[in-house]
């Protein structure tokens, strides 16, 4: 698990080029093809520019290619405590609530922004379902601002950070060392994912 392997991933930075989009999830996109743009949604101005991150008709900004950084070293995931993992995960949840409701004075941008973050993010599942077509990875450019996000005195920043949600993907990391297996991964995943969802609404 911990080892380090020097191979070129210049080989596998092709594969997501040619792929398929996700398919369409109409719970998660209903909201975008109803509306098609947000773009002062009610005459409302903090939805001023709201389609220029994705695009209009991208509500949830679905990445459709991907560039693999070229590293000296290969990324590998080690095994840590789980509870390690959700606290790291329950930071991110509170920061998305920190963010919308303090830097966004609309409910109705902030109910819309929220699920578009929700929308967003759940493209992942796909991708570690490996039924989305995409690299399992993260972009480490956009990962990089994470230190930009508070000012000295631990207020929110306000600044700039000069991407736009077309820039996802476009530095990606694909950590080594997990367990898939092309032939039982499929299956034990789609159960475990299955699961999960039962779980979560409680079926
Ligand atoms: C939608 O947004 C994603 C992420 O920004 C981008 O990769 C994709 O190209 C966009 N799709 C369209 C049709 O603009």
């Amino acid at each position: 698990m911990f080892a380090k392997f020097a191979l070129p991933l210049l080989s596998i930075s092709a594969l997501a080029s040619n792929v398929l989009a996700a398919p369409f999830n109409p719970r998660t996109q209903s909201l975008a093809r109803r509306y098609g743009s947000f773009d002062n949604w009610g005459g409302i101005s903090s939805f001023d520019g709201f389609d220029n991150f994705y695009g209009e008709d991208n509500f949830s900004g679905v990445v459709s290619s991907q560039v693999v950084v070229e590293q000296q070293e290969e990324v590998v995931c080690q095994s840590i405590s789980i509870e390690i993992v959700q606290q790291r995960l329950l930071v991110l949840q509170e920061m998305a609530r920190q963010i919308i409701t303090e830097q966004v004075c609309e409910v109705e941008t902030q109910t819309v922004v929220f699920q578009q973050f929700l929308s967003s993010c759940s493209q992942f599942s796909s991708d570690l379902l490996r039924t989305s077509g995409r690299h399992v990875g993260y972009d480490s450019n956009i990962v990089s601002n994470f230190g930009s996000f508070y000012n000295s005195d631990g207020s929110l920043s306000t600044s700039d950070f000069g991407f736009s949600g077309s820039d996802a993907g476009q530095s990606l990391i694909v950590p080594s060392g997990n367990n898939w297996d092309f032939s039982s991964s499929p299956s034990s995943v789609g159960n475990a994912f299955n699961a999960a969802v039962g779980a979560a609404t409680g079926n």
